[in-house]
């Protein structure tokens, strides 16, 4: 007999969402918007630019000279006029763009736009008087609190460069990037708080300025209190600078191509690369894919975008698409399960949120919670959800869509890059149907495509790599300082064509499907595998909560699958004999997919390695599973889990059947 939860996997696969009739006679966007940005999609572009206010509105769309583009590049502009100062001016000074939630129960903040106008001018005004002019680079390196975005906007408003570093990486990884682009400035807290801890962040900014002696001065906002080592004429509290300023600042306008932020990402090298985006593309993408694929409505939305502004999701969809739309929105400093799991369900209905935009990591954290917390609290707000960063299995999937959107909500599976600055790939809200894992198809005005090795486009029914045919307004201009790299990563493998890194296959339908980095698809004897698939088998089956899927090198099969997997049983239970149940696990996606899918290898684990972004870390995995010794593992939230797995590797058996 099939499990029910088993079976639900299994029928989700073919099972399509049509949007509801309600939703699409309200949707923002109609289904003519394909067209007309198919007929002509740079026409379509220009018109989408019309969002921004421009001091010089551009004649100019695109220049293209491949890989290197241009758009709207005689027109002028200021980002941070346009996020804050045209609203106020426009008489929606009151409306609230930024309820903040502290990550203890009960502190929060409501900040207004004028509110926020004044707290940019300030900063400024403040920078200023640092030193801080057109073109520098300013890292920022802070906790989820409000003088964050402001301090982004601030650096904005002077047309300098903000390099946000997740306030998660270490001194190291810090001083690596301040001194790849050369930032002379740097906007800090003295701490974080998580689960109700003070932790210092400080400390870590004082480490890495060892190694970086251009570095003039830096700013720290007082978030935790408490003694923090103090260097004078370097070291400046953001209350005795920022305060006392003026909260008038007028702004000058910037060429659209002005450098406005450079972003680091991993890249297969150790050396992490600094993607930079420029001002008038980026803006207009990333408001126009706020617009359409989250169908917000200024007037009554309240968008929570449960991600850390140390990360591009962070920049695009809780800075500067919603800030030019103009939208209340949602940030939270916490953690999940700061104050108790039951968290995110209180936050939502507290400020009735009705746009909930995530990871399927974190909900597949929510769900294994259990469904009892959401479904003990009044969601009915929510309208629309939301998932990034990972293909999302369809059992987590159906789990968002019924505990957390009450069957009512469409899912909007977004795929996107750092490098890509804004959504490419979507359903869109009111037209597309959605299905548990796909993301369906091409936003308008972008051509994506799934080729083979030879770029060729593959059939329906078939897989390969996505690219990009067509450069796209918010694209990266490349590489911080290095163009030749930039070219070689995602030029070279298919000429003419942005190489994304993901495979991905369109469905008998003709839909869209990411299966997971290429370079983490494996070759068992000849046939092509992904790990994305294997792991949806093995999350399909009941006692599995999250698993990790790697080829490791092997004698006979080229590669063959190991699989880390975290169950959802409790202690007591799991600790009881495992073998039958990895037997029963290496059968289960035997049937699931296919005898060549059966894992050599299932290691049960209480944890797995995990990226402070959430990722989970299938490079080392791999190196786990084959015995080599581990690189850096200075991203990773937490080292210890790597050591722990490599001890249940040597000491769980291989099934050789
Ligand atoms: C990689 C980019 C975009 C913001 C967060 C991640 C994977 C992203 C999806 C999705 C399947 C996805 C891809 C991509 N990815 N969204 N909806 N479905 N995979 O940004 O750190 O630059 O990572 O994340 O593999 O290449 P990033």
């Amino acid at each position: 007999m099939m499990s029910e939860a088993k079976l639900e996997a299994l029928l989700t696969e073919s099972r399509a969402f049509p949007p509801s009739a309600e939703f699409a006679a309200q949707a923002n966007a109609q289904p003519s918007i394909y067209d007309e940005a198919d007929a002509d999609p740079e026409a379509w572009w220009r018109k989408q630019a019309g969002r921004l206010t421009w001091d010089t509105a551009p004649t100019k769309t695109l220049e293209w000279d491949l890989p290197f583009a241009k758009w709207f590049s005689d027109g002028r502009l200021n980002a941070s006029v346009n996020c804050v100062d045209r609203h106020v001016a426009a008489g929606r000074g009151d409306k609230v763009a930024y309820h903040w939630v502290a990550d203890k129960e009960g502190e929060s903040r409501t900040i207004t736009y004028r509110q926020l106008l004044g707290m940019v001018c300030q900063a400024t005004n403040a920078l200023v008087e640092l030193g801080v002019k057109e073109g520098d680079r300013v890292a920022i390196y802070m906790p989820m609190i409000p003088e964050a975005v402001v301090a982004m906007l601030a650096v904005a408003r002077l047309g300098a460069v903000h390099s946000v570093v997740f306030a998660g990486f270490s001194a190291e990884a810090l001083s690596s990037r301040i001194l790849d682009s050369d930032c002379q400035y740097v906007i800090t807290a003295d701490g974080a708080y998580r689960r109700g801890t003070a932790s210092p962040l400080k400390p870590a900014v004082d480490e890495a300025l060892q190694s970086c002696p251009n570095v003039k001065a830096v700013l720290v906002v007082q978030r935790t209190g408490g003694d923090v080592n103090w260097i004078e004429g370097r070291d400046y509290w953001w209350h005795d600078v920022v305060d006392r300023q003026s909260e008038q600042h007028v702004p000058k306008s910037f060429p659209s191509e002005q450098t406005l932020l450079i972003m680091y990402t991993s890249g297969t090298t150790a050396k992490p690369k600094g993607i930079f985006h420029t001002t008038g593309g980026y803006l207009v993408q990333a408001a126009t894919t706020h617009y359409y694929v989250f169908d917000v409505k200024a007037e009554t939305d309240v968008c929570w975008t449960a991600a850390d502004i140390g990360w591009i999701t962070g920049h695009s969809y809780i800075v500067y698409g919603p800030l030019v739309n103009g939208v209340t929105q949602v940030m939270y400093e916490g953690l999940p399960d700061s104050g108790g799991r039951d968290r995110w369900w209180k936050i939502i209905d507290e400020f009735k949120v009705t746009i909930l935009y995530t990871a399927p990591t974190t909900i597949r954290t929510l769900m294994k919670w259990g469904p009892e917390l959401p479904d003990s609290h009044d969601l009915s707000s929510l309208r629309l959800l939301g998932t990034v960063g990972e293909p999302i299995n369809p059992e987590a999937w159906m789990w968002y869509r019924r505990h957390v959107g009450g069957e009512r909500c469409p899912i909007v599976d977004t795929w996107w890059q750092t490098e890509t600055g804004a959504i490419l790939a979507s359903p869109l809200p009111g037209i597309t149907a959605t299905k548990p894992g796909a993301a369906m198809r091409a936003l308008p005005g972008i051509s994506l495509d799934v080729v083979d090795n030879e770029a060729q486009s593959v059939g329906n029914g078939e897989g390969g790599y996505l690219v990009v045919t067509k450069p796209w307004p918010a694209m990266t201009r490349g590489i911080y300082g290095d163009p030749e790299r930039f070219k070689q990563t995602y030029w070279t493998r298919f000429p003419g064509l942005y190489f994304a890194g993901d495979g991905a296959k369109r469905d008998a339908d003709g839909d869209l499907w990411l299966l997971g980095r290429v370079d983490d698809v494996m070759n068992i004897s000849g046939h092509r595998l992904s790990t994305t698939e294997v792991e949806h088998a093995l999350v399909g089956h009941p006692a599995v909560a999250e698993a990790a899927v790697v080829g490791a090198s092997d004698e006979t099969t080229g590669q063959a699958i190991v699989a880390f997997v975290t169950l959802k049983l409790s202690a007591e239970e799991a600790t009881k004999d495992q073998a039958p149940l990895i037997h029963e696990l290496r059968e289960h996606v035997a049937r699931t997919i296919s005898p060549i899918a059966r894992p050599r290898q299932i290691i049960l684990t209480p944890d797995l390695p995990k990226t402070r972004s959430g990722k989970i870390m299938r490079r080392l995995l791999r190196d786990v599973a084959e015995n080599r010794s581990l690189g850096d593992v200075t991203t990773l939230t937490d080292p210890t889990v790597v050591n722990m797995i490599s001890q249940l590797m040597t000491t769980t058996p291989s099934g050789e059947e």
